[in-house]
């Protein structure tokens, strides 16, 4: 029976095999990335590159890379759906298309040396054309010519076949999908490949990139054609194994046990719900970046994740701390591959203790406000008792509509959000958007700022001292966030100095270059550089502004810092103990 872990190496050697370099999984927090919270997608981290920079490690890449998805967190629970999970691809930047990556994927999951599967049973589903782009006739050739009857190739529009920008803007284009056939009765008349009974599993999807979606909504032609692909570890492990769902893997089995062992009630969503979580958090808590349960962005939904956790282990009757306990068995699985869980384990122990007690307190108190207002309405709650409920203790409007659902009332999320809204502040709702969708926007703006915050950071450390060093950046098309180590508050006269430095090397209209070396040779060179060494790409892109500045980045930036405008900073706090954050723009 093939595992996870074997799954993984596979398909690393298949690609190898076919001239790919292995490229590590990106954070799941995006450095520089103007527009997501989370990685959510293997083609995250390699935007500029599908958008036409050159990568330094080639034109063929593939990875396993961790993402967190959570638009879709209320289907958690369901066999297949998981908040985090690792997504297998290999991708084409401007070199082959759609016959290599067709006939590959085939040969992957056909070949008695790979997956092996039943070719009979394999399924696949086109893009049908619309008047953004033709019917991919093309695809369904290869499918073809790879053996595939035409009667198991499904043509689909927009909705089904066609894959980004995961954002507002960006790269896309129509996609690929390939079902395998489980051998189970077909749900009715209109059961095909991507209906949700189950009797077709999804296996793999290709994407051809080759539009830029714009602000306006055209799909204009990129400069090069790419392919990008995304591969499920836990749902094609699921189906590889015969499995009903991901949990019954070893992925998750045995948090699933402790998880059942402990509860009262079996109710296996919960369970599901809990595991999926847990696994998630822990693999946000284990990152570098240092993220805590909070209320704005990704603590927030670190947050959120952790508090539907201890919701529904309080569902099943788990009274108690539990979670950091499911937390280390989900070490356990993963240490030898991700060994920074394990360094990290009393850490992510620690922060799942502390925010489990909190919400246990408000959760216990906000059920006993629930039930009295409950009652004092005849059975009935508005969007604004919600909100108070919010206010005074803490309680989150997704928990008031679980029980508001579970006491059978029939709520109109939209307008209880709609009511959230109007109190929240900004960055809040900023949170909630990012929480459904991905990628906003690569416009020009955010490479500008993207660039500025290169200055920045070399000012900072200019001004303060080396001892300074990036600790997140956050850009999108209106301003710059950037967070730094620094024990004290800046004083005005600091920060004046800093504007000063950045606005000179504007002034001084200095190119910026690009350079491809390993990582050694740009720590030698003087590139500041914050990875996880473990996971370093052999190859690294080095971005030099004169004396001013050399990192190592993914880029984009601008070719000259003459293009950026005038730096102006509007805000210098602190994030937490040692590290503080500046807001700053570009003025025309
Ligand atoms: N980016 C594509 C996906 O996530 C491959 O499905």
């Amino acid at each position: 029976m093939m595992t996870g872990k074997q799954l993984v190496e596979k398909y690393l050697s298949f690609f190898k095999e076919k001239k790919h370099a292995i490229i590590p999984s990106a954070s799941l927090v995006p450095e520089n990335d103007p527009t997501v919270l989370f990685t959510a997608a293997g083609m995250h981290p390699l935007v500029p590159y599908l958008l036409g920079q050159p990568h330094p490690l080639g034109k063929r890449l593939a990875s396993n890379q961790k993402c967190v998805r959570t638009g879709d967190i209320e289907e958690v629970g369901n066999a297949s759906h998981l908040t985090f999970f690792f997504m297998l691809g290999n991708w084409s930047l401007g070199d082959y298309f759609k016959k290599e990556a067709i006939s590959w994927s085939y040969e992957f999951l056909t070949s008695k040396k790979w997956l092996g599967l039943d070719k009979n049973k394999i399924f696949v589903t086109c893009f049908a054309g619309d008047k953004d782009a033709p019917r991919d006739e093309e695809s369904a050739k290869i499918w073809q010519e790879c053996k595939i009857p035409k009667e198991k190739i499904f043509f689909n529009a927009k909705e089904e076949n066609w894959w980004g920008p995961a954002g507002k803007t960006g790269p896309c284009g129509p996609d690929t999908e390939m079902f395998y056939d489980t051998g189970k009765k077909k749900c009715g008349k209109n059961c095909r490949p991507g209906c949700s009974c189950g009797k077709y599993f999804e296996i793999w999807n290709n994407v051809f990139m080759q539009y830029n979606k714009t602000a306006e909504g055209k799909f204009e032609l990129l400069k090069q054609k790419n392919v990008d692909t995304g591969m499920g570890v836990e749902r094609t492990i699921t189906m590889l194994q015969g499995k009903k769902s991901v949990y019954e893997t070893e992925l998750f089995k045995p948090a699933i046990d402790e998880i059942a062992k402990l509860s009262k009630n079996k109710n296996e969503k919960s369970m599901r719900i809990i595991a999926d979580h847990l696994r998630a958090a822990s693999f946000i808590l284990s990152e570098e970046k240092g993220i805590v349960p909070s209320n704005v962005e990704q603590g927030y939904i670190l947050r959120r994740l952790i508090r539907r956790a201890v919701r529904n282990a309080r569902l099943l009757g788990i009274e108690g701390k539990f979670c950091s306990s499911i937390a280390k068995i989900f070490v356990k699985i993963y240490s030898n591959e991700w060994p920074q869980l394990k360094n990290q384990e009393q850490a992510i122990c620690l922060e799942l203790d502390k925010e489990e007690e909190k919400f246990s307190k408000a959760l216990a108190q906000g059920t006993k406000e629930f039930e009295k207002l409950f009652k004092q309405n005849n059975g009935k709650i508005t969007a604004k008792e919600a909100f108070l409920l919010y206010q005074s203790s803490g309680f989150p409007l997704e928990m008031t509509i679980d029980l508001a659902k579970e006491k059978g009332l029939d709520i109109n999320k939209k307008e209880f959000e709609k009511e959230f809204e109007k109190h929240q502040a900004l960055s809040r709702k900023g949170s909630e958007q990012k929480f459904k969708s991905g990628l906003q926007d690569n416009s020009i703006e955010t490479t500008k700022l993207h660039t500025a915050t290169h200055l920045l950071h070399s000012a900072l450390r200019k001004i303060l001292g080396p001892y300074v060093q990036q600790k997140g950046s956050n850009i999108t098309p209106e301003r710059l966030r950037f967070d730094f180590s620094n024990p004290d508050k800046l004083t005005d006269a600091q920060l004046k100095e800093v504007e000063k430095i950045v606005n000179e090397a504007i002034q001084k209209e200095i190119p910026v270059q690009r350079e491809e070396m390993s990582l050694e040779e740009a720590r030698k060179k003087g590139a500041l550089a914050f990875f996880e060494s473990k996971y370093a790409p052999e190859k690294v892109s080095v971005y030099t502004i004169n004396s001013f500045s050399k990192e190592v980045c993914t880029g984009p930036h601008v070719k000259n810092t003459s293009e950026l405008g005038k730096f102006k900073i509007l805000k210098e706090e602190s994030v937490s103990a040692g590290i503080r954050r500046i807001k700053a723009i570009l003025e025309k």
